[in-house]
């Protein structure tokens, strides 16, 4: 009886050991992958980013790289009549996601796990995101390539390279953080 207690404990041991090591593996791989970690937007940022978004703002937004959520449910929150879509490769920020959505869901938000880089942003309102400048640089061209001029960019921290912002908003944090709107016709 004790030995099988015993053996039951360590097996428990063992596989919890596992899981814990296959996420972080996870989360290393994706983050050298993506060359960033899924690190979660501020709460003093994500609140001025909220008062960032313009007024009227309808249609459908886009979050690239979502993460965890915590900008993504805020915004659907925020954004009621917008669908909020958050694209997110990898696979532990995801699967978080969309287990707090099935926990508390959005009718206006859904996670899809793709690359942000192949999907098509043509019917975008509004993009937002938190990346970093290798990923604005590239993001750029494909910006150029399938906005509509109407469309909304907002980006906090990071800058896109060479253009000239709408608005910065400066986040009251010890970082002096900056969130970034561009409008697309600025810059065709
Ligand atoms: C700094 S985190 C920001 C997370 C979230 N947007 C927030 O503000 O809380 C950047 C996220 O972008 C994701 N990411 C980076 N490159 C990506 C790509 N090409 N496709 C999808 N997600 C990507 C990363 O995995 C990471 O979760």
């Amino acid at each position: 009886m004790d030995i099988d207690n015993t053996m039951i404990t360590t097996i428990f041991y063992i596989i919890f050991f596992c899981i814990c090591l296959w996420i972080l593996a996870s989360l290393v791989f994706w983050s050298i992958r993506n060359g960033i970690s899924p690190m979660p937007t501020a709460p003093a940022a994500k609140n001025t980013l909220l008062k960032a978004i313009p007024p009227k703002m309808h249609g459908i937004v886009y979050e690239l790289g979502s993460g965890w959520g915590s900008l993504a449910f805020p915004l659907a929150r925020e954004l009621r009549h917008c669908q909020v879509i958050g694209y997110e490769n990898s696979f532990i920020p995801f699967l978080f996601s969309q287990l707090r959505h099935l926990l508390v869901p959005k009718y206006n938000l859904r996670f899809y796990r793709r690359d942000f880089y192949t999907v098509s942003l043509k019917d975008a309102d509004l993009v937002v995101c938190y990346l970093y400048p290798k990923a604005m640089s590239k993001l750029k061209d494909k910006f150029v390539k399938e906005l509509k001029p109407e469309a909304w960019i907002l980006s906090n921290t990071f800058a896109i390279p060479g253009w000239e912002p709408r608005q910065v908003f400066d986040v009251e944090d010890l970082y002096n953080t900056k969130i970034y709107l561009y409008r697309l016709s600025d810059h065709i």
